[in-house]
């Protein structure tokens, strides 16, 4: 299974891509957690220390008329080798890393190598986008068989996502709903339910323990494995699993 995460900055894509990594995990899949965004936080979700660096500039090469590569024919399974760390429940996690103050094209070549041509049998990929429209509208979301568009009950959320409903029929195969996250009740989900374009993937409630767990920096699962948040995950994976088999939200 392949997901990526999309939708308004803060909407709640690191916290649910972090435990839905782990989640699967321990449904007996081996998963990669991928940090695509330039300003670190899945780690955070996934229970492991933070760090800054993605992968070594000098993988990448600039070639003539063919631009930025990897460097000797590195496999995408060679780099999750040496560069993934290992993250609680056997997840995998790799990151693009931070930009110090511009764009590092040779550690970015490696990482969107990694996620346009690693399809090691039995693995799955949660990826975790930036906010907004700009990372999901180059292309960063495209690897997923499903993007999963993050939507919190508020109008600024409800826009983000009509914008990236945009994306639904430009990838083959991929399939675009909404997760909607911070429920309260049915107030909420039917607002999201009315002001988004797209199917219904699945619901996360609001749920305090992901401010405590935010405070400390932990992942949900270590703070509080059974929370309501922590079940609506479990429920969303088996949606997930549903979707990618059937290739739809039906
Ligand atoms: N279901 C929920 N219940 C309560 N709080 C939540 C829930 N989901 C997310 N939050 C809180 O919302 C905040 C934003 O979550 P998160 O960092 O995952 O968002 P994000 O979409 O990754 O943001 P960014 O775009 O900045 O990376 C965090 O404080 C998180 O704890
Ligand atoms: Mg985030």
């Amino acid at each position: 299974m392949r997901v990526a995460f999309v939708g308004k900055g803060g909407s709640g894509k690191s916290v649910l891509s972090g435990t839905l990594a782990r989640v699967l995990a321990r449904r007996g899949r081996r998963v990669l957690a991928l940090d695509v965004d330039t300003m670190p936080g899945l780690a955070f979700s996934l229970g492991i220390p933070i760090r800054d660096a993605g992968m070594p500039e000098e993988l990448g090469e600039r070639q003539e008329g063919r631009g930025w590569v990897v460097r000797d024919g590195v496999t995408a399974e060679e780099l999750v080798e040496r560069y993934a760390v290992s993250a609680p429940d056997g997840v995998l996690f790799l990151q693009l890393g931070k930009l110090p103050s511009r764009v590092k094209p040779g550690s970015t070549t490696a990482f969107r190598h990694v996620l346009e041509e690693f399809r090691a049998d039995g693995w799955s990929l949660v990826g975790d986008l930036a906010g907004g429209t700009r990372q999901p509208f180059f292309g960063w979301g495209d690897f997923a068989q499903v993007i999963a568009v993050v939507v919190e009950p508020s109008a600024k959320s409800l826009l983000s996502a009509r914008r990236l409903a945009g994306l639904a029929g430009t990838v083959d195969g991929t399939t675009v709903g909404i997760v909607a996250n911070k429920v309260r009740g049915e107030d909420d989900l039917r607002l999201i339910a009315q002001g988004a374009t797209l199917p219904l993937i699945g619901v996360v409630p609001f749920d305090e323990e992901f401010a405590a767990a935010d405070r400390a920096g932990r992942a949900l699962l270590d703070v509080a494995p059974g929370s309501p948040a922590v079940t609506a995950v479990e429920s969303l994976a088996a949606s997930l699993e549903h979707v990618v088999a059937n290739g739809s939200t039906a």
